[in-house]
């Protein structure tokens, strides 16, 4: 059963940026919920994936370098294995691969033809049991299936979970990493919730609902990306060894009290006090006339200008390096998005931190404009100037 405990008001789709103001632009009532059965961090209602996930999606993994080097880093622990990759976006991922060796599944049809265009099998799909059926008449079982920041996509777990488990051989190891729940526990980054995050993974929740579709986890390593991390490797059940780290996962989810609904209650807490804080900073650097704009037109920015209500008479404009983004504007709130090329300066007093998660990243690229006394705002986790 769900229990909600946070309401994050209308909320747009959280990428789709606008060429100009529209009338009609789609909102929907953002509730997140603690399911009583799984311990899984949930959204009261999704939005119906084609609506997120079409030929018009513009989020690239390969913006940014620090996912480029991540993926680098983890395909060099496969070499010369074959591959399935459920949500291969614009290949970020897959390009360390001989294509003879991946089958990739992408929704978004402007992804799956330009992986397919450099060689790769892509199947421009949801991933679903029907799809993993195809795939296994084509292709054959898969000895490793791989996902990241694309699992937590998925409102039916139970079906992607079942597909997965049809599609892998008795030793095949499923591999996936998404946002931890602890991770957005620890720093308040209640922006990790929108559209296209319907869940928010614990381990424990995870375990639970592998296991009611034939698979467990077999280990878990704690990433930094994306402001805390968890990949999952898990096996069909009772086919691997578990590794300690599993239940030392578990245990410190439950001193944290990932498991009980309270700690939720304290959550939505903590984040109305993040939201009058952040309009408290950005309200008082407007009155003392200064020019305060946004780094990253993240998704993760959408939750936060919506929730908190902050449009161009607190933003200015948001710089993004994806040029699909530049030129339009941000959804819902309607903040112009512009290269960081030509907007941002020494001009800028303060930018809010919207990719507050690749914050290092930004840091070193940024130094200039630091040693010349601009500054940054983040609400992680708790609002600040840094
Ligand atoms: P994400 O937080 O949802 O991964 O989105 C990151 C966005 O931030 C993406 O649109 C690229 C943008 N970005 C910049 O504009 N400058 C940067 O230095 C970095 C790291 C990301």
């Amino acid at each position: 059963m769900k229990k909600q405990f946070l309401d994050l008001g209308k909320q747009p789709i959280a990428n789709k940026f606008l060429k100009e103001k529209i009338s009609n632009e789609y909102f929907y009532q953002l509730g997140v919920a603690f399911d009583t059965d799984t311990c899984l961090i949930t959204q009261t209602e999704y939005v119906d994936p084609p609506l997120m996930f079409n030929d018009s999606y513009v989020y690239r993994g390969s913006m940014s370098k620090t996912m480029v080097e991540h993926f680098k880093n983890l395909s060099k622990q496969f070499i010369n294995k074959s591959i399935l990759e459920i949500g291969s976006n614009d290949g970020v991922f897959i390009k360390n691969w001989n294509p003879k060796n991946v089958v990739a599944v992408e929704p978004c049809k402007n992804f799956a033809i330009e992986t397919r265009d450099l060689g790769y099998t892509t199947y421009p799909n949801f991933w679903t049991t029907e799809l993993s059926n195809t795939i296994k008449e084509k292709h054959g079982h898969q000895d490793i299936i791989f996902s990241a920041n694309c699992i937590c996509h998925i409102p039916d777990l139970d079906d992607t979970f079942k597909a997965v488990e049809n599609l892998l051989t008795d030793n095949g190891v499923f591999i996936f990493e998404d946002p931890s729940l602890a991770g957005m526990i620890n720093n308040n980054s209640y922006d990790q919730i929108y559209d296209e995050h319907p869940h928010i993974f614990s381990v424990i929740a995870l375990d639970n609902i592998l296991k009611r579709n034939g698979l467990e986890i077999i280990q878990v390593e704690n990433l930094t990306v994306h402001g805390g991390s968890n990949r999952i490797y898990a096996m069909k059940i009772g086919n691997g060894l578990i590794d300690p780290s599993v239940e030392k996962n578990k245990s410190y989810e439950r001193i944290l009290g990932l498991d009980k609904f309270e700690t939720f209650v304290r959550f939505a807490e903590k984040v109305k006090q993040s939201k009058e804080d952040l309009l408290r900073l950005l309200t008082q650097c407007k009155s003392e006339n200064k020019k305060v704009i946004s780094y990253g037109a993240t998704s993760k920015s959408t939750t936060i200008f919506n929730y908190c209500g902050i449009g161009t008479d607190l933003i200015q404009y948001i710089t993004d390096t994806t040029p699909e983004k530049q030129g339009k504007l941000s959804p819902g709130v309607h903040i112009p998005i512009v290269s960081p090329d030509h907007a941002f300066d020494e001009s800028v007093d303060y930018a809010y931190l919207g990719a507050w998660n690749f914050i290092e990243e930004i840091r070193k690229k940024e130094n200039n404009y630091l040693n010349q006394g601009g500054k940054f705002i983040t609400h992680v986790p708790v609002v600040q100037v840094v």
